[in-house]
């Protein structure tokens, strides 16, 4: 049997609302990488839940659910069984879902494969939590990419504003905190700052100053791959 060539990955992990997605989003269409935003899968699972009725408490049945569902991703739109659902998973309560389904490891498991599915010619950037621990721990490059709560929770505020959203800023500050507090603390795989991940924080930095210091780190060390990628 031939071995299939693993191609390069760049994991972004980070807590919510640190502009992991627009970062990535970026460093892949630098490089014409793949994107894989994880947290969508979380969303999108805590969405079926929802609308079967089924808890976000209730492991075995979530997990079920997860080998029913057709996920696919187009031009950064979210699909769940053949239905553009993006709007109804990038709402707070889904983002809450899907903090809460993903604290059980049946359901980590069963998103496993799915994840490691995105990894294809000529490489992929992930973001989320457990990117470079778990999903690809031979990641060539990891990224720590966080911002503090507070400059977040602003963030998260004015994208809801501008998306003509009622916000409440408090609110959303505790609510981040939770759900940092929740991400990080779960026995399965929690979001840590691995030690041999880049640390960006962005609290001072805007998305194109991130993009670049990834950009830059990737060439640093990879330089080669490149080059023989782009000659082909
Ligand atoms: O990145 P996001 O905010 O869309 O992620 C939503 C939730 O999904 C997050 O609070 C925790 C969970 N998640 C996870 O546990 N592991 C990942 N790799 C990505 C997201």
């Amino acid at each position: 049997m031939t071995e299939l060539p693993l191609w390069p990955v760049i994991a972004i992990d980070g807590p919510s609302a640190s502009g992991k997605g627009s970062v990535a989003e970026r460093v892949a269409a630098v490089f014409g990488f793949h994107y894989l935003d994880s947290g969508a899968l979380y969303r999108l699972l805590a969405y079926a839940a929802h609308t079967q009725s089924v808890s976000w408490s209730d492991a075995a049945k979530l997990a079920d659910i997860v080998s029913a569902m057709d996920i696919k991703f187009e031009g950064g739109e979210a699909f769940l069984n053949g239905v553009h659902v993006s709007p109804h998973i990038r709402t707070e309560h889904m983002g809450k879902g899907a903090s809460e389904v993903a604290v059980h490891p049946e359901v980590r498991t069963a998103l496993l494969q799915t994840q490691r599915n995105f990894r294809k010619m000529p490489g992929l950037v992930g973001d989320g939590r457990d990117i470079g621990s778990v999903i690809f721990p031979d990641a060539a490059l990891k990224v720590f990419l966080t911002a503090g709560v507070e400059t977040r929770a602003q963030r998260r505020y004015d994208q809801l504003i501008q998306r003509g959203d009622t916000a409440d800023y408090d609110t959303i500050l505790e609510d981040l905190r939770q759900r940092d507090l929740r991400d990080t603390q779960r026995a399965s795989a929690p979001l840590k700052q691995l030690p041999d991940a880049m640390l960006v924080d962005t609290t001072k930095m805007n998305i194109a100053q991130a993009v670049d210091m990834i950009v830059d780190a990737f060439k640093k060390d990879h330089g080669n791959y490149i080059k023989n990628a782009l000659s082909h």
